[in-house]
């Protein structure tokens, strides 16, 4: 017995011994495979105030009064003996598109009346910038309301104002500019009226100037330039299950996200209820983040646009509703002027239109997808009519295909066979698992067919509870877990040609779904670790997979171990990307042949944490962020030491 231990002992030895010399080859002139330029993204959906409330600037909540309770976020305010009180007008029939506005009767024709509004979770303001508040407004009375416009800090101490007075009996909309004096995160807005009369008031809208590319009206600077950072090869919009909606009825409808911004119809965001344990009864979508806000942003960060579109399905996991098959036509209609809308020239009608918005040139779409994550025979049946149409009239624009909600089982195989026999473009498969299965997965693509359609990771991450757990957390363990699996995916770059975690966005006090990539408050933001994971392939994907091996095999988990090789052509460097997901340090060298030699200093990027619980936070944004250092070459063998759980990157230039 005890002899039967001591073999054992000394064979977990040998093997930790054995490990512990790894040797691994590099082959750096057998190119395997060519990595898409477009292969590391972003997922993008109204989700955990994503939209309104975080990405778009807009700091006043419910602004034209078009939630299903048409004052959520407004309250009456009342100060020096003033008095009146509020109607919600509804003119649907004259304007079903923005049905409500509110008439205000100054009572007194003392003190002042108003309403104030909290924001998203208050108002995040900062000293010395200036905001911009406009409001569509109509004089009733005989005589002219006036408004003073006041912003209140936590303690009601006024920290920015201005005056305005409307002029016109008819709708119209007026401005003024102010500085804040303070940085305040909880911030909420003042509408003082004075003057005895009536004034009809609509869009009451405050902004920052300083937004992304200080475009008015536009986006937080701070969580676009997060998304510029990545570099990403490609922004997928809007969505998720919002492209779907909870019923046919709330849908994402792309064409009523577009022009004027009180145009663009407000409906129910569907995150709004899903959840009972994080109910958002104040989630709304107002669309000033619309189709051509989505398509300038991916313009702006050097993504290709993809699109996903409702296909005539709602949410499965809610009401599953259809469209008849005899009713579909305007859904694909949809798809068709949406492919003109961004690439057609002005003589065509939907060309015509972008370039009256603004933007004369094409958004160049390669790729659209048909549907979110759908399932079931009656997917297939719609699928079919969108692609015959689509591919009859734009046969170069690549179809997005969903093969359902999770990487394998019934639904999966049933439109994973079906896709592949019909011959689809681009396979959209999601996984949110445990980071144990992230590891177990991470050889998921090394036997797919290599002639069959391209694989696109469309929504992932890695989920340390359980998926749709409130406690799930954007651990060190997840987003090590999400590098190990990604090794696989760059090692079988010719299937896999795109990557998104997913979802993206999450405001601290409003999310609804956790864990995500960014995180936000009023004011400021950080990335997770699982961000600086996706940054780092992104950035350092290269141009081309060369083999990296250990005993002639893929290097995808043995001793704990993932990795992948690239080429970088356009630098001259082979790029080598490594993950340690265990407690023990590795030493490891690399063999490297097909290389004149590199040159003699070698950058390395580190990302790591002893703590598999660790995470980053806006008190410690970059607990967990990528460390540069150098490391000495020579000839072609590597010796590279990684400490315990480690993701690291080692770029090597060529002499
Ligand atoms: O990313 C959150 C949700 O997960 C997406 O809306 C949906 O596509 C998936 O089920």
């Amino acid at each position: 017995m005890l002899r039967k231990a001591f073999l054992m002992l000394c064979a977990a030895g040998a093997l930790s011994a054995n490990s512990a010399k790894a040797q691994y080859t590099i082959n750096a002139d057998k190119v395997k495979a060519q990595i898409s330029p477009n292969m590391y993204g972003i997922f993008f959906e109204d989700i955990n105030l994503a939209a309104d409330g975080g990405v778009y600037a807009e700091l006043v909540k419910n602004r034209s009064f078009e939630f299903n309770m048409p004052l959520m976020g407004w309250d009456e305010q009342k100060k020096d003996g003033g008095d009146g009180r509020v109607e919600v007008i509804n003119r649907a029939t004259e304007r079903p598109e923005n049905a409500h506005f509110i008439k205000v009767y100054i009572d007194s024709a003392t003190g002042s009346f108003g309403l104030s509004n909290e924001g998203f979770r208050g108002m995040g303001i900062k000293a010395g910038e200036e905001y911009s508040f406009s409001v569509m407004a109509k004089q009733e009375g005989d005589q002219n309301v006036k408004l003073n416009i006041e912003l209140h800090d936590d303690k009601n101490a006024i920290i920015g104002k201005a005056e305005l007075t409307p002029t016109d009996k008819e709708w119209n909309r007026y401005s003024v500019k102010f500085n804040a004096s303070a940085t305040v995160q909880k911030a909420q807005l003042y509408v003082w009226m004075s003057g005895k009369g009536i004034i009809d008031l609509d869009m009451v809208s405050l902004f920052p100037e300083h937004t992304w590319k200080n475009r008015p009206g536009g986006l937080r600077a701070d969580l676009v330039q997060k998304l510029a950072d990545m570099k990403p090869g490609f922004l997928r919009f809007p969505g998720g299950c919002i492209v779907e909606g909870r019923e046919l009825n709330t849908r994402y409808q792309w064409k009523k996200t577009i022009g004027a911004i009180d145009e663009r119809t407000n409906i129910i965001n569907r995150w709004n209820t899903e959840f009972s344990h994080r109910l958002t009864p104040d989630y709304y979508q107002t669309f000033g983040l619309g189709f051509m806000e989505y398509f300038m942003t991916a313009e702006d960060i050097g993504a290709s646009p993809l699109p996903i579109l409702n296909c005539g399905m709602a949410c499965e996991f809610n009401t599953a509703e259809l469209v008849p098959m005899d009713k579909l036509d305007p859904y694909i209609q949809d798809a068709l002027d949406l492919i003109e809308f961004a690439n057609g020239d002005a003589t065509t009608k939907w060309g015509k239109l972008r370039t009256e918005l603004g933007h004369p040139a094409p958004f160049h779409l390669k790729m659209l997808g048909v549907g979110n994550e759908q399932w079931g025979p009656q997917y297939i049946e719609r699928w079919k009519a969108f692609t015959k149409a689509i591919k009859g009239k734009y046969p170069d624009v690549k179809i997005v295909s969903a093969v359902g909600p999770f990487p394998g089982g019934k639904e999966f195989d049933l439109l994973n066979k079906t896709f592949r026999a019909l011959g689809a473009d681009i396979l959209d498969e999601h996984y949110y698992a445990s980071p144990k299965w992230f590891l177990e997965h991470a050889k998921r693509y090394d036997n797919y067919d290599r002639k069959g359609p391209k694989i696109f990771a469309g929504e992932y991450a890695a989920q340390n509870v359980v998926t749709g757990s409130p406690k799930n957390k954007n651990t060190w363990e997840c987003a090590l877990a999400e590098a190990a699996f990604m090794t696989g995916l760059e090692r079988n770059a010719d299937v896999v040609r795109m990557a998104s975690y997913a979802p993206l966005f999450a405001h601290v006090e409003g999310w609804q779904w956790t864990p995500d990539l960014i995180w936000f408050d009023n004011l400021n933001s950080y990335g997770s670790p699982n961000y600086y994971v996706q940054q780092l392939f992104s950035l350092n994907k290269g141009t081309d997979v060369v083999p990296l091996l250990l005993n002639d095999q893929a290097v995808a988990g043995q001793d704990g171990c993932y990795a992948t090789a690239s080429l970088d052509k356009n630098t001259n460097e082979l790029v080598i990307k490594f993950v340690n997901s265990t407690a023990s340090a590795k030493s490891t060298s690399f063999k490297i042949t097909g290389s004149k030699g590199y040159q003699k200093t070698a950058r390395v990027i580190t990302l790591r944490s002893d703590d598999k619980d660790a995470v980053n936070s806006l008190e410690t944004p970059t607990a967990i962020s990528p460390v540069s250092s150098n490391l000495t070459v020579s000839g072609t063998t590597l010796k590279l030491d990684v400490e315990p759980y480690t993701f690291k990157i080692v770029r090597l230039k060529n002499k």
